[in-house]
């Protein structure tokens, strides 16, 4: 079984539609939920989906190594960051080369980098007069939304969007593509090795 560790810092509903589209997958499943944020609305959708979570202060995860100790616990192969605001620190970067996959709410390499999240991203997109925007899910490496792209969609902004339509929009590619998009990672990456899957584990598992 493939473990995924979703790291979230909001409301979760990404983390919440990936755990739901692996609930009863044969290979793969969603075994840990982490936040920097311990008000995050993320926590609540991790209680109901029964996924323990994790919380930690930015100085832990840039230090590293109690994250890494709780990830390993979790038998973490996997990293997806759904809305997580922090930038991924050396150490986890190097225990989980092209193992930590992002999502960006909007066409990369525009309307990225730093303090470029969520809600502030859609504005821009809006303020510039922008036609399309989309999502982008790439590799995670020590730059904000500067790792490889392994996927793009995009979307019309009409003219006469306020940033809230253009983010509800936006999720719709996120809920649709992202928990299919992490599957495919994950196959394509095994499928040069099949037999290199992880042992599958007790019933539970
Ligand atoms: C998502 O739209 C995600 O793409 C974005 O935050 C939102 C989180 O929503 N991520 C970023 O802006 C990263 N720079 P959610 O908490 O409901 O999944």
């Amino acid at each position: 079984m493939i473990h995924i560790a979703i790291f979230a810092s909001g409301s979760g509903s990404n983390a919440e539609n990936i755990a739901e589209y692996f609930r009863g997958h044969a290979d793969i499943r969603v075994a840990l939920i982490l936040s920097n944020n311990p008000g995050a609305y993320v926590h609540e959708r991790a209680k109901k989906l029964g996924i323990p979570t994790h919380t930690f202060s930015k100085a832990a995860f840039d230090e590293g190594s109690a994250v890494l100790d709780t990830l390993r616990a979790y038998k973490t192969d996997y990293i997806v960051l759904a809305g997580f605001l922090l930038k991924v620190s050396k150490p986890l970067l190097d225990a989980y080369p092209r193992r930590i996959v992002n999502i960006h709410p909007a066409l990369l390499p525009k309307y990225g980098g730093k303090g470029m999240y969520g809600e502030k991203v859609h504005r821009a997109v809006v303020e510039a007069g922008e036609t399309r925007s989309g999502i982008t899910i790439h590799y995670v490496n020590e730059n904000y939304d500067e790792g490889d792209i392994i996927f793009q969609a995009s979307c019309e902004v009409s003219p006469g969007d306020a940033p809230e339509e253009v983010a509800r929009k936006v999720h719709e590619l996120e809920y649709a593509y992202f928990p299919r998009v992490i599957e495919a990672v994950i196959k394509s990456q095994y499928s040069l090795n099949p037999f290199s899957l992880p042992e599958k584990e007790g019933k539970e598992g």
